[in-house]
């Protein structure tokens, strides 16, 4: 596979903009899609749109055919054990709420006391791995959050030392894989010796990364896998949770309605078994259909093409990170790792002293889409002292010269705001 193959299959990026080709660097906030996803979506909605695990006839059985398929390829993705324990959500987000406050409403239900838990979380974290666990503080849950290294890795002795200290009233620890702001990769095969040794509850979230790097959830022995599938070329609207099986007895259903149970009474209800009891209501069959198809587009360019290419892109960035930070010594603040190891394609800068030129509009107008801002990690900026940060972030169609010409443009901006 070569990258110009790769390239062409996303019909969006032949966009110009004004008169700039597009270059599309905000793959943090949401992926491109390629012409075989949107083509599946648009079959799936021609040939057999019809709603899943109620109905009995042709449309419906063809249509959870394909709903089936598709969370056993992402079971088969992940290394999973059974396809029962694949939950699909709306996004990463919904599949987050869906755990913590599955594991809460169990307790509540069963009489529990809460009030001597703790949830634990990084100052890393994007607020989807935040804010659910934040508003538990409501109910007497503590929150541990754990602190950063000096380049924003988490500091592991700190979460160490948490947990050799508290392991008994941990409800769950919640950390990124890649963060969404520093692009730091998380050491998980650490993580998950630790909560192996000390048996604590482990949620990894996997927004950043799922798209670029392997995960093995056997290997881990997670607990829980969240995802989006809209971070990996699949349509928005559809994610979701990989639950260990000896975990679907802590939780409780975060959405009970339609599709959640076997039996109901005007006193009583009987929960389906599996997994199937945990979110009510018609999924979005058509975006699973999307995700099989953007997990075969994954699959089919391989993981040796994914780690070649991932590598280049970020020791070139890297490359040009360190000549501009030298050109532009406190003006440009780069945040994250330099050793392209333990960094993802993400990269943040804090531009201190812009006052009217937007960068992100200065971008825009050379045809660049970045983003700018807290990227929904208002701690993370608050821990670092920073009020905001640029973002170039990469998916697989990009190539050097994107990332040459990013580096150009910011070269340039910072020229034009000196001035
Ligand atoms: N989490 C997404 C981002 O970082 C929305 O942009």
């Amino acid at each position: 596979m070569d990258l110009y193959e790769v390239y062409k299959q996303f019909p969006v990026l032949q966009k110009t903009i004004g008169c700039n080709k597009l270059i599309y660097l905000d793959n943090a906030a949401t992926t491109q899609k390629p012409l075989s996803v949107i083509n599946a979506l648009a079959d799936y909605y021609k040939k057999s749109n019809a709603n899943v695990y109620r109905s009995g006839h042709f449309l419906a059985r063809k249509a959870q055919k394909e709903f089936d398929k598709a969370r056993r390829l992402f079971l088969e993705f992940v290394n999973g054990t059974n396809v029962g324990q694949v939950v699909f959500t709306k996004n990463a987000t919904e599949a987050i709420n869906a755990v913590i406050m599955g594991i809460v409403y169990k307790k509540l239900f069963r009489g529990e006391d809460l009030a001597d838990k703790v949830v634990v979380t990084t100052y890393a974290e994007h607020n989807s791995n935040l804010l659910p666990y934040l508003r538990l503080q409501k109910l007497g849950v503590k929150i541990k959050i754990v602190g950063l290294q000096q380049d924003g890795a988490i500091d592991y002795k700190e979460l160490e030392e948490f947990i050799a200290e508290c392991r008994k009233e941990i409800l769950l620890v919640g950390v990124n894989h890649v963060s969404n702001v520093t692009g730091n990769i998380t050491d998980i095969e650490r993580i998950a010796e630790l909560m192996r040794k000390s048996h604590v509850v482990w949620l990894l979230d996997a927004a950043q990364s799922i798209a670029h790097l392997p995960i093995d959830v056997k290997k881990l022995g997670l607990d829980y896998l969240v995802f989006s599938g809209h971070k990996m070329y699949a349509p928005m609207g559809i994610g979701g949770v990989y639950i260990k099986a000896d975990r679907l007895e802590d939780l409780d259903s975060y959405i009970i309605g339609g599709g959640t149970v076997d039996r109901v009474t005007d006193s009583k209800m009987v929960y389906k078994s599996g997994s199937e009891f945990l979110i009510g209501g018609t999924p979005n069959v058509g975006g699973a259909v999307g995700l099989a198809e953007a997990i075969s587009f994954i699959n089919n360019i391989g993981r040796a093409f994914l780690q070649n290419h991932f590598k280049d892109l970020i020791e070139r960035s890297l490359d040009h990170v360190e000549k501009l930070i030298s050109k532009w010594k406190g003006t440009l603040h780069y945040i994250g790792a330099q050793d392209s190891k333990r960094k993802s394609g993400v990269f943040s800068f804090y531009i201190r002293g812009f006052t009217e030129l937007d960068p992100v509009r200065y971008f825009d107008e050379e045809g660049i889409a970045v983003r700018g801002g807290k990227h929904c990690a208002h701690l993370l900026h608050q821990y670092l002292k920073i009020p905001y940060t640029l973002r170039a972030s990469y998916a697989v169609y990009n190539t050097p010269s994107d990332i040459d010409t990013f580096f150009e443009v910011l070269d340039a901006y910072l020229s034009v705001i000196k001035d």
